[in-house]
């Protein structure tokens, strides 16, 4: 498996000597889906910001693609245009007239043709359903509406790794829904999505692999099931199992049934495995 992105001993400390990041070192696998949990404050969007260069590491280096970061301009601008980040507060990156001139302002910024930039719009418009907001100003949308404005203008960039901090914060559920549905849609094996949530639930669901953050600090870094069913570590870093994990492990306990080598990461998938377990 390659590595996309990676940190090594990363120290970041703010200009008010806060130690938002610890001595932090991470890989980054190509091609999956990973979760950053962390409760508030564990440093998920610190940790992001270093990772698309707006902040700069106390100490300690970044690799992209196996090449380290300089931070020459040249070298930012390089890594901004394969990572792409979507921030937890939409209004922070929409600033254009209308939905569809920020939706068109990465690609633009990119050098695309006319004819490219429409097309790397209307796919990200077709994928994340804001057809009908094109025409819109941005500040006039709901909350759930200029998330997906705002994922809709990084997917027409098309970066190779997708950062989104918290993008069902503050959504109801049939919109936090929506915008997973469209994470899975838009995730293959050349994107790379990575996204942070201090909903465990969601992460277990929809992630392939899990790194759990803690005041600065990797606490673990392991596919859902390794990292969920971990108690200890879970209690260490102020975090719940998540219900369906917790349900089934339960269950399984109860019935003193041989531990099943599938998990059901979802509702419809742990009524399956219910109805087997149980009699009828
Ligand atoms: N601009 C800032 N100046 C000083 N401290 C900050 C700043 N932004 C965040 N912090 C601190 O850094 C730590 C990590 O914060 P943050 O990365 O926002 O965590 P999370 O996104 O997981 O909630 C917290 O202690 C927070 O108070
Ligand atoms: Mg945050």
């Amino acid at each position: 498996m390659k590595t996309i992105i990676s940190m090594e001993n990363i120290t970041y400390e703010y200009p008010d000597k806060t130690l938002a990041l610890k001595n932090l070192s991470l890989r980054i696998d190509k091609g999956k889906k990973i979760a950053l949990i962390g409760n508030n404050g564990a440093g998920k969007s610190t940790l992001f910001l270093l990772l698309n260069g707006i902040l700069k590491p106390t100490n300690g280096d970044l690799f992209f693609n196996e090449t380290k970061l300089t931070y020459t301009r040249t070298d930012l601008k390089k890594l901004r245009q394969k990572v792409g980040i979507v921030f937890q507060q939409p209004d922070s990156q929409l600033f254009s007239s209308s939905v569809y001139e920020d939706i068109k302002f990465g690609p633009k910024n990119l050098g695309l043709s006319a004819e490219e930039i429409q097309l790397a719009v209307n796919e990200a418009v077709r994928l994340t359903e804001t057809g009908d907001l094109k025409e819109k100003p941005p500040h006039f949308l709901s909350l759930g509406q200029k998330k997906r404005v705002a994922i809709a203008g990084i997917i027409a960039m098309n970066p190779e790794l997708m950062i989104l901090d918290e993008p069902t914060a503050g959504l109801d559920p049939y919109y936090a829904k929506k915008i997973m549905r469209i994470l899975k849609d838009i995730h293959h094996e050349n994107r790379t999505i990575l996204l942070s949530t201090h909903n465990v639930d969601l992460a277990y669901e929809w992630a392939d692999e899990i790194i759990v953050l803690h005041n600065g600090t990797i606490m673990a870094q392991g596919t859902p099931v390794e990292v969920f069913q971990n108690k200890e570590l879970l209690k260490q870093s102020h975090l719940e199992q998540p219900m369906i994990l917790e349900i089934y492990q339960q269950l399984l306990d109860k019935h003193h049934a041989a531990i099943a080598c599938e998990y059901p990461i979802s509702k419809k998938q742990l009524i399956e495995k219910l109805s087997s377990l149980l009699p009828i």
